[in-house]
């Protein structure tokens, strides 16, 4: 039988390239979308309106779902989005704004699904983190931490899940190119000039980064991978440098600060 394959975010990006990937492979694909009216005739996969961030809008998805199959085999939790900004002159509720969708957003999805899988015996669960679910740069914070959170939040979860057969996995891209950069936030509204110049260098860093992105087809390629995998690893990273990255992060962490101070320094 045909696998059952839920996507969050299905309307741009990485969720977008999966969910036609995985549709032209012959696999049962549900992608959703705040606004699948916009989208829906463009994609050839069922499209659901969900919003991560609003109960009311899990509860009358969870309700649309099922009645559209009764099977679900994978949960790809995707959806997401990116705050930017010197983390002092970044608004409290900006911040929070940015758990409740990385973070709340997809553990609620999770939980609601959760009974499916446990009922079933059988599920997978994968999680779009970042590469900042596992290292910290600058101008980044809140997303860093969401990113953060939700590693660690899944890092306990798994072992509760292993007995119902249920498969978690992350997946931590460094950048790639889709429309993360276009939809991110960020606000001028608190600058505080002490970081005037410091500010500068540490955008031009992140918008490099942008610049330098590579093609979303590994990501695409590493979530097709798991899906197919009868033991799928837990953590994931995806992208040319996350070895290095990785490695000097664990093993030459005086090397590894300088050269983040070092590419902010300049970054212009
Ligand atoms: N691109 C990168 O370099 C990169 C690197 C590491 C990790 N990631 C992660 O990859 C995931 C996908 O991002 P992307 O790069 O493909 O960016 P993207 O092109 O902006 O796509 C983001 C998707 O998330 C959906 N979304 C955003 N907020 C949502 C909400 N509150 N409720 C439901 N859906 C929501 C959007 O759908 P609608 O607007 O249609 O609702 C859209 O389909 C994110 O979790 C991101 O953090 C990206």
């Amino acid at each position: 039988m045909k696998k059952t394959i839920l996507i969050t975010g299905a309307s741009s990006g990485f969720g977008l390239m999966l969910a036609n990937k995985l549709h032209k492979a012959g696999f049962n694909v549900i992608g959703t979308s705040r606004q699948p009216e916009k989208y829906e005739t463009k994609v050839p996969f069922k499209l659901l309106k969900l919003d991560i961030d609003d109960d009311s809008s899990i509860q009358a998805f969870t309700k649309e779902l099922f009645s559209l199959t009764e099977q679900l085999d994978v949960l790809v939790n995707n959806a997401g989005y990116m705050v930017t900004g010197i983390a002092e002159e970044t608004p409290i509720e900006v911040g929070r704004a940015q758990f409740e969708t990385n973070f709340w957003g997809t553990i609620k999805v999770t939980n609601t699904l959760l009974p499916y899988f446990r009922k079933q015996k059988n599920g997978q669960i994968i999680t779009v983190s970042s590469i900042v679910g596992l290292i910290g740069p600058p101008n980044l914070s809140y997303y860093t931490a969401s990113k953060h959170a939700i590693e660690g939040y899944f890092k306990s979860l798994r072992f509760e899940l292993d007995h119902f057969n249920i498969k978690v996995s992350m997946v931590e891209p460094v950048w790639f190119k889709t429309n993360l950069g276009n939809h991110s936030v960020s606000t001028t509204k608190h600058n505080i000039s002490d970081y005037d110049s410091y500010r500068q260098l540490a955008q031009a860093a992140t918008q490099k980064g942008m610049n330098e992105a590579e093609e979303p087809d590994a990501v695409v390629s590493t979530i097709t991978r798991l899906i197919q995998t009868k033991e799928p690893k837990f953590s994931n990273p995806v992208g040319k440098m996350t070895g290095l990255i990785l490695f000097l992060q664990s093993y030459a962490p005086c090397m590894f600060e300088s050269s983040i101070l070092k590419s902010v320094k300049t970054a212009k």
